[in-house]
């Protein structure tokens, strides 16, 4: 697949079949009387594979599926998917992608390299114990990678032991908890580290003289992550009555705010989130996993802190994103799930890393637009504007009309349910002429 560009102007206002026809351009999308977009219509689940996929399934759900703009990652153009029921979080990251759109993201992601966990307690000496398994970890990493010897082969698979002593005594006894570092290439890896450490545990635990306890990875993934950085010049920051220096002044001052108060960088964080969420989602990954790790990664200095910071320079803004992203793209739902599958074609994405920065970027374009947002005119008029809109379509406007209805709610200040049914009544009804006194 050679993708174009993922600049297509005025794409926001295309129609939905509009929209399809030009991303099958851009993207280069095969056409082989297969309509690709088949799998994010309503219904394109299957039941009997979403019964497969869960237990006690009754049917499936919806989001929309969108994709972002003007993305470009690495010095290549990216289309970004995105799942998401927030309104603004696609636009804000187009946007922000096109105001950081010349130099563009740059990422760096580290080895693919998962945490499992293996639990000893009841340690009697717990000194001896750590030192007798970091003695055997050369056998151990040989033991554990003639398991898994396709993943050894593709270059990945077991590397390191480190053991860890937690607690000399207590209602556990002694208690050490041995870490395996598995490199997992292009899998998420979660089942893979878990067979891992069920396997290795009755062995480390006689090697300790303890019990083994938990055998399960870590979603703490602190050696799995990614950097993504952005460099944007004054001129592009420039907002409607706003000079870009005074805008990007503001950024570093939010992100210094986001430094200083655990409250402010988890609303700081949840902006990020929203990007990086919304492509994991899109792409069928373990969101929920990614989203623990990055909590507990933002508090590793004793403090939560905020995953990206802004720093001003002569000219410009220098943006830097730091946060652990464990995705794949081999296994997980993504055997099954249609939708994830043509996520994954439309970004061009074959390789973890890839998704790893590409989620990032997206992660960093809505934190930038939130800031931006924030440091200008305040983030309501431009969520305001997208609900009239969606309140609009509800009420029943088509074409034109979406745009008429918004208007006059996002005029008068009252952008509610009711309101729109009635302003659309009026703009889409006969004219009835009066009758005469
Ligand atoms: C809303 O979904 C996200 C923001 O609150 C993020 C932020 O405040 O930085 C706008």
């Amino acid at each position: 697949m050679a993708l174009r560009s993922s600049r297509v102007p005025g794409f926001y206002r295309l129609s939905l079949a509009e929209r399809r026809r030009r991303l099958r351009e851009v993207a280069g999308l095969a056409d082989d009387g297969v309509d690709a977009f088949a799998a994010v219509d309503p219904g394109a689940l299957p039941l009997d594979v979403a019964d497969g996929m869960i237990e006690n399934v009754v049917g499936t759900y919806a989001l929309p599926f969108a994709v972002a703009m003007n993305f470009r990652v690495d010095g290549e153009d990216a289309l970004v998917p995105m799942a998401v029921e927030e309104p603004s979080i696609v636009a804000a990251a187009s946007n922000a992608a096109r105001i950081a759109r010349p130099a563009g993201f740059r990422a760096e992601v580290s080895e693919p390299m998962m945490i499992g966990q293996i639990q000893l307690t009841n340690v009697g000496d717990v000194a001896a114990g750590a030192r007798a398994i970091r003695e055997a970890a050369a056998e151990l990493i040989g033991v554990a990678r003639r398991l898994v010897p396709r993943l050894a082969e593709r270059g990945g698979g077991p590397r390191e032991v480190e053991v860890r002593e937690l607690a000399r005594s207590g209602p556990d006894g002694g208690v050490i908890v041995v870490h395996l570092h598995v490199d997992c290439r292009d899998a998420m890896g979660a089942n893979l580290v878990n067979t891992l450490c069920e396997a290795l545990a009755e062995r480390v635990a006689r090697l300790a003289g303890g019990r083994a306890g938990l055998r399960i990875l870590s979603n703490l993934t602190d050696r799995r992550t990614v950097t993504v950085r952005c460099s944007i010049e004054d001129d592009r920051l420039a907002d409607d009555g706003a000079a870009g220096r005074e805008v990007r002044a503001a950024i570093a001052a939010a992100s210094r705010f986001a430094e200083l108060d655990p409250y402010r960088a988890a609303t700081h964080n949840k902006g990020i989130m929203n990007g990086v969420d919304a492509v994991l989602v899109a792409t069928g990954q373990d969101w929920r996993a990614v989203e623990a790790g990055a909590h507990a990664f933002a508090c590793r200095g004793g403090a939560y802190r905020p995953l990206a910071v802004w720093r001003e320079r002569e000219g410009g803004l220098e943006g830097e994103l730091l946060m652990p992203l464990a995705v794949g793209t081999v296994g997980g739902a993504l055997h099954v799930h249609p939708g994830a599958r043509l996520a994954l074609e439309l970004a061009g994405i074959d390789r973890a890393d890839r998704l790893a920065a590409i989620a990032g970027a997206a992660g960093l374009a809505t934190n930038l637009a939130a800031l931006r947002a924030l440091a200008t005119e305040g983030i309501q008029r431009g969520h305001m504007a997208l609900h009239a809109r969606g309140l609009a379509r509800a009420a029943g406007a088509t074409g034109e009309l979406v745009e008429r209805v918004a208007a006059e709610l996002a005029a008068t200040g009252e952008v509610k349910a009711d309101r729109a049914r009635e302003v659309f009544a009026r703009l889409s009804g006969p004219i009835v002429l009066k009758e005469p006194p």
